[in-house]
C-alpha cells in the first residue's frame, strides 16, 4: 500500500523511506520482475549499485511502474574502481544511462579503500554532483570511523547516510552512536544478515510470541533502533512479508535479548582492506562483488 512506509529526514531535508529493497545478487532480468513486485506491494525506495549489474533491470521496472518519479528513491552506487576526480562523473553518467533516470535520489561511495587514499576527493566529486543536482543526497557506504572523521575534517557536506553491514549478530553500536553524532543515517544492509538471523531461536520464540515472523521481528528491531533497512528477497510472498512490519512493536525486554545476539563477527569482508586485496577474504560475501 502507497504512503505504509515512514521516511526519514536526511540531514539535507530530503526523505527516505525508512524500508526499502535490495537488489544484489540478483540478475538483470530477475531484478526487472522482482522490483516490478516490490514497487506493486507498495515499496517505493530501490538500492542498487553500478557493480550489481541490474541498473538496467532496476530501471526498466520503475519507469514501467507508472510511479510518479518524485513518489520514488532510487539508489546507486560508485564502484571502487571509478574512484578519483576524473572517473566518478563517467561513472555516474554511465548509471544514470542503464538506469534511464534523469537523477537518483541517493548516490553512494561503495567501499572507503582506505588503501588507496581517494576517497576523499571522490567525495568532493560527490559534493559536485549534488551541487548540480544530479543526486539529490549523497552517502558513503562502509565508512569506518577514521574515514568518516576525514570527510568530516577535509570537505563541506556531511555524508547523509553511511550504509553499512548490521545485523542482530553484528550490531554496530558504537558506529551508531557516532552517526547520530554527526546527523548522519544509518542504513543497514545485511539487515536479515543473509537470512542467517532468522532461525536463531530468540529470534523465531520472539516471532511467535509475537505473532510474526522471524523476519518481520528482526526488521522490527531495525526500524526500532533507527537504521533505515533494505532487506533483499526474490519471493514475491517475502517481499509482501517484510514490508508488513508497521503494526507491532517489541517490548524493552525484546530489544534487550536481541542486544544479546551480537557476535562480534561480520558476514561479510573488513572495510578496511576491501579493494585492496580482493581474493584474501573468508567472508561468506566476496568483496569483489558486493
Ligand atoms: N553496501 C554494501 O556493501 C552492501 C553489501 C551487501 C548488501 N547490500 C544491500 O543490502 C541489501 C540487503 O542485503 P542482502 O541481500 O545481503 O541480505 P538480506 O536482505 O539480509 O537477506 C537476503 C536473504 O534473506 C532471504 N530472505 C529475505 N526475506 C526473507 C523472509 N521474509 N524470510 C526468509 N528469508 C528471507 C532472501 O532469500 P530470497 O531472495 O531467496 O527470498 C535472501 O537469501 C542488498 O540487496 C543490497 O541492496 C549492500
Amino acid at each position: 500500500m502507497p504512503g505504509a512506509v515512514p521516511d526519514v529526514t536526511l540531514n539535507n531535508g530530503v526523505r527516505m523511506p525508512k524500508l526499502g529493497f535490495g537488489v544484489f545478487q540478483v540478475g538483470d532480468d530477475e531484478a526487472r520482475a522482482a522490483v516490478a513486485t516490490a514497487l506493486e506491494y507498495g515499496y517505493r525506495s530501490i538500492d542498487t549499485a553500478a557493480l550489481y549489474g541490474n541498473e538496467h533491470g532496476v530501471g526498466v521496472a520503475v519507469r514501467a511502474s507508472g510511479i510518479p518519479r518524485e513518489e520514488l528513491f532510487v539508489t546507486t552506487k560508485l564502484w571502487n574502481a571509478d574512484q578519483g576526480a576524473a572517473r566518478v562523473e563517467p561513472a555516474f553518467e554511465r548509471s544514470l544511462d542503464k538506469l534511464g533516470l534523469d537523477y537518483v535520489d541517493l548516490y553512494f561511495i561503495h567501499w572507503p579503500v582506505p588503501s588507496r587514499n581517494l576517497f576523499v576527493e571522490t567525495w568532493q566529486a560527490f559534493e559536485r554532483l549534488y551541487a548540480h543536482g544530479r543526486a539529490r543526497a549523497i552517502g558513503v557506504s562502509n565508512f569506518l570511523r577514521p574515514q568518516l572523521a576525514r570527510l568530516l575534517e577535509e570537505t563541506d557536506i556531511v555524508p547523509a547516510v553511511n550504509q553499512i553491514e548490521l545485523h542482530p549478530g553484528f550490531q554496530q553500536s558504537e558506529l551508531r552512536q557516532f552517526h547520530r553524532g554527526h546527523g548522519i543515517a544509518t542504513e543497514a544492509w545485511s539487515p536479515l544478515g543473509q537470512g542467517a538471523a532468522l532461525t536463531h531461536p530468540v529470534i523465531t520464540r520472539l516471532a511467535e510470541r509475537h505473532g510474526k515472523t522471524p523476519a518481520q521481528v528482526v526488521l522490527r528491531w531495525h526500524l526500532e533502533l533507527g537504521n533505515v533497512v533494505i532487506p533483499k528477497s526474490v519471493t514475491p510472498g517475502r517481499i509482501q512479508e517484510n514490508l508488513d512490519v508497521f503494526d507491532f512493536q517489541l517490548t524493552p525486554d525484546d530489544a534487550r535479548e536481541i542486544a544479546e545476539l551480537e557476535t562480534g563477527e561480520r558476514i561479510g569482508p573488513d572495510p578496511e582492506v576491501v579493494g585492496e586485496k580482493p581474493s584474501g577474504f573468508s567472508s561468506k560475501i566476496d568483496p569483489s562483488i558486493t
